[in-house]
């Protein structure tokens, strides 16, 4: 046989192969279709199983882990980043302080008026901007431009009583949501990047230095007065309006705790005793793992894909950026080997991160009885039109099976902070503690923050969960880090305007 003759016998078994293949998928009665989904579905179920006592060795690991992270640096997997925070907002703050939150998809910019005792927070404004996502993935100096052009804008535009009296530089509090290994309050280099980002001039540079670089190219005049993670925002936001504040959780793009230790509880502080005794830790709890954690293929699959494969797998299971893509991976397989979609694998259903988490949030708690809402969704955001009522239902399943997992997951490792901290029975001096919780998934998604909530009370019994309560800091991270510019402000001592 000629080149062109045995070319064509071989396209010509390839198109009969794809006929046949064809053939079966139709021939593939849709019982047997069913079946197959079914099964899928319940083999991921199972694998997601997180009963009780799962739960409290999940909480074990993590209040080991935080031991061991409190003694050494790389003791554990979990950082237990010492924020050089030791004491927390009184109310005595006063004065116009800035803040810069950046730590996910969008960035903020906000004005705080503390008007010190008493007076509370006298005025904010705030403005958001989303973060153009070659910027997440391009140089350090084009993102930390950037951030500090909408602040130079936000500045430029206030009104004059805003103004600082001569002689007073603005002062910013800098919310960066990534793991740094800070030097002092204000002043920490960027461990590794976490949730998406992956700018590698940044990583080992300290990011204070970075933004005032930035902020002069910009013609902003402002001090960097303290550099915080969320967590430690929130804690501080939450501690200013709640005194019983001992630990912050965020579940956002990324999820995150800090809490207060006492500071003769941590080994690797080498610094001087704090007056207060305490120091505030940031735990990167997103970094946890352990072979207690329920993990299916999907998530193996989905971290060795990740930008950070190996890392932040708590996160991986819990967080905002991940949960929609895990949803997306069950129906990707229920497609291609119970063409639970039909005989053709849905094209989109192919592409990494496409069904995002509020699209998922949006499918669990679609109420109406013909699951319209999952329908529409399934249609937008994947092209995927002609849904029976049957397959919406597996689709809401699937959300359920996620979530519930993720939040539950999140409850054991509160319940493993609580332990640490002592405060996972109820006191003698009937003492409260309050949980600060802030971040998109929490706000927003409520089967997910409902099921954490009623998962911790389930844990704890009912006696200890009674002086247990959670608050939702909205914007705490913020906030906290304007009040803990002002409690770290240059000009202290000095009447403030
Ligand atoms: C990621 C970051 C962490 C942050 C959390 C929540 O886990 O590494 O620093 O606190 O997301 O935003």
């Amino acid at each position: 046989m000629g080149k062109v003759a045995v070319g064509a016998a071989v396209i010509g078994a390839a198109a009969v192969v794809g006929v046949a293949a064809l053939v079966v998928r139709q021939r593939m009665k849709s019982s047997g279709r069913w079946a197959r989904a079914m099964s899928i579905l319940k083999e991921f179920e199972e694998k997601c199983g997180t009963p009780e006592g799962k739960l409290k060795q999940v909480a074990d690991a993590m209040t080991v882990e935080m031991h061991a992270g409190l003694v050494s640096e790389g003791g554990s997997k979990l950082k237990m980043l010492i924020s050089y925070v030791d004491n927390l907002p009184t109310g005595d703050e006063d004065g116009v302080f800035y803040a810069l939150d950046l730590g996910g998809t969008n960035f903020r910019v906000l004005r705080v008026q503390l008007g010190g005792k008493e007076g509370g927070i006298v005025h904010q404004e705030f403005t958001e901007a989303s973060i153009p996502p070659a910027l997440m993935g391009g140089t350090s100096d084009a993102l930390f431009d950037y951030i500090a052009e909408k602040l130079a804008k936000f500045v430029d535009e206030e009104e004059q009583m805003f103004h600082q009296p001569p002689g007073r530089q603005r002062e910013l509090g800098f919310t960066f949501s990534f793991p740094v290994m800070q030097t002092s309050i204000n002043s920490g280099t960027l461990i590794r990047w976490t949730k998406g980002f992956s700018i590698n001039d940044t990583v080992g540079q300290d990011v204070v230095a970075e933004l005032t670089n930035a902020l002069k190219r910009k013609g902003v005049e402002m001090r960097v007065a303290a550099l915080v993670n969320d967590t430690i925002g929130t804690l501080a936001g939450g501690r200013y309006t709640n005194n019983d504040v001992a630990l912050a959780v965020i579940l956002g793009t990324g999820t995150n705790a800090a809490y207060v230790e006492r500071a003769q509880a941590i080994p690797k502080w080498h610094g001087p005793l704090p007056k207060s005794g305490e120091m505030v830790i940031n735990m990167e709890w997103g970094n946890f793992r352990s072979s207690h954690l329920p993990l299916t293929e999907y998530d193996h699959a989905l971290d060795v894909e990740s930008l950070n494969p190996g890392e932040q797998i708590f996160e991986k299971l819990t967080s905002g950026m991940y949960l929609g893509e895990i949803l997306r991976r069950v129906l990707l397989k229920m497609a291609d080997e119970a063409f639970f979609f039909g005989g053709e694998v849905p094209a989109k259903l192919k592409i990494p991160f496409i069904l995002r988490t509020p699209e998922m949030s949006a499918m669990h708690h679609d109420t109406s009885s013909d699951l319209r809402v999952v329908g529409n969704k399934l249609k937008d955001t994947l092209d995927i039109s002609n849904t029976s009522l049957k397959m919406r239902r597996v689709v809401v399943e699937l959300c359920n099976i996620v979530a519930t997992r993720g939040a539950r997951l999140a409850a054991a490792g509160i319940l493993g902070m609580l332990k640490k901290m002592g405060r996972d029975t109820k006191s003698e001096g009937g003492g409260k503690t309050v949980i600060a919780m802030d971040g998109g998934l929490y706000e927003h998604y409520t089967e997910y923050s409902k099921c954490l909530e009623y998962t911790l009370n389930e844990l704890l019994g009912e006696e200890a969960a009674s002086t247990i309560s959670v608050e939702h800091s909205n914007d705490g991270s913020g906030i906290g880090a304007a009040l803990l510019a002002a409690s770290h402000s240059l000009y202290l001592n000095e009447k403030s305007s």
